[in-house]
């Protein structure tokens, strides 16, 4: 099962890999993120450059270390991660998108701290969607091109990644139930499903990141052929 290490099966490859939450500043000392550590994504990009590949890591604000020879592009809020994939994508064979988008942002950015005062014991924060970055790709994307999603689900775990596969044209969706807590956004397990456009789907035992990230890269790889 564990794909050979060393293979070069991502040889001549540029790969564009996502990761990290993203944060949605509310003012200047304050912003919306989640749980993600960013762990999955920079597996995935070690992986991938072990495999062979030239590698972009898109990264929101980890606490890890870039894989060294990844070329590193830091970015902040959903509007900065879409730009920055809608620019490097024509350029990439592959996209893997793990990292964790906020689905809404702060409709306006207060420029200074927000203050409590004594009327507003109540706070209201209006929140609007953000750009749907896959949806974006998918209407750029060649068909030479392989693009690569993730779907945190709490509950219909295989139908909802389904829907996701279809919705945003990609070619592999890895679902996994963050509704575990011994799996998922923080941790070094993880265990996935792979979900194929011809309805095939592949679960992986618990396992190592890394462990994931490899099969991931193997299976990108096939997608190529
Ligand atoms: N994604 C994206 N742009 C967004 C939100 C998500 O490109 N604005 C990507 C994620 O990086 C992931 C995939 O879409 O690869 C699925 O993300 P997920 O949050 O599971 O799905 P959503 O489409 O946001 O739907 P929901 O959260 O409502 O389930
Ligand atoms: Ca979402």
């Amino acid at each position: 099962q564990l794909p050979l290490f060393g293979a070069q099966t991502l040889a001549g490859k540029r790969v564009l890999v996502t990761a990290g939450g993203t944060r949605e500043r509310l003012d200047p000392v304050r912003f919306l993120t989640n749980d993600s550590s960013g762990k999955m994504g920079y597996a995935v990009a070690a992986a991938a450059q072990q495999a062979g590949a030239t590698v972009t890591l898109i990264t929101a604000p980890t606490k890890l270390t870039a894989p060294a020879g990844v070329t590193v592009v830091p970015i902040q809020s959903t509007t900065d991660l879409a730009q920055a994939v809608l620019e490097r994508f024509p350029a990439n064979d592959a996209l893997v998108m793990a990292a964790a988008v906020a689905d809404f942002q702060p409709v306006a950015v207060a420029d200074q701290k927000i203050k409590k005062t004594p009327a507003n014991d109540e706070f209201i924060l209006k929140l609007k969607k953000t750009p749907d970055i896959l949806k974006a790709v998918a209407k750029i994307k060649r068909a030479d091109q392989v693009t690569v999603g993730f779907a945190a689900e709490t509950q219909n775990v295989l139908a909802n990644g389904e829907k996701k596969l279809q919705s945003k044209h990609l070619d592999m969706l890895v679902a996994n139930d963050v509704s575990r807590a011994d799996i998922g956004f923080n941790g070094d397990e993880n265990q996935v499903t792979f979900i194929l456009p011809n309805g095939v789907t592949d679960q992986t035992p618990k396992t190592s990141k890394k462990v994931i990230a490899r099969v991931l890269v193997d299976r990108v790889a096939q997608l190529f052929k």
